[in-house]
């Protein structure tokens, strides 16, 4: 399945709970991120991205696939930190993002199980990153209106000379 990329108009949307869990669809929702993650490739991927508006993310740090359903973020601290980003849906450019460095997620499993998930780093930044997508927002919608107007610039370039 292709990744969606900006300005595709479904990447503005807020993505609705997942309200029945273990189910084949859902299953195979899963299955289709992981495969466009992992041949894109990329850390992490929202099912917005894919153009199915449901709070569904995957993600790989290294550490195995995992899939997480309605993740909400519950508790973050620390001091904010910026890090440049990219994204699989603005192919070509990096905006650099403020982030929490870590934070507490709770979510479901794919069978509707309860996960509460301690995250620092890299892990939270995937974690804000992926569920800002839920909520229809991207990383050039982080950055200040200047910076956003030369990554979107920037952008047009790449797609311009990629086609
Ligand atoms: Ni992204």
């Amino acid at each position: 399945m292709e990744i969606l990329a900006h300005p595709n108009p479904a990447l503005k949307q807020r993505a609705q709970d997942v309200e029945h869990f273990g189910d084949r669809e859902l299953k195979s929702l899963v299955t289709t991120m992981a495969r466009a993650m992992y041949d894109a490739p990329g850390v992490g991927l929202a099912a917005t991205q894919v153009g199915v508006l449901k709070r569904v993310i995957v993600y790989d740090i290294d550490e195995g696939l995992v899939a997480l359903c309605n993740p909400r973020i519950v508790e973050s601290s620390g001091e904010t930190e910026f890090f440049e980003e990219g994204c699989l849906s603005l192919p070509g450019i990096e905006v650099s993002v403020e982030r929490a460095p870590s934070l507490t997620c709770e979510a479901c499993d794919i069978d509707g199980s309860p996960v509460i998930i301690q995250a620092e780093g890299l892990l939270a930044r995937v974690l804000q990153h992926e569920l800002d997508h839920l909520d229809g927002v991207l990383i050039i919608d982080r950055a200040t209106p200047e910076e956003r107007r030369a990554a979107i610039r920037r952008y047009n370039e790449v797609v311009h000379t990629f086609g």
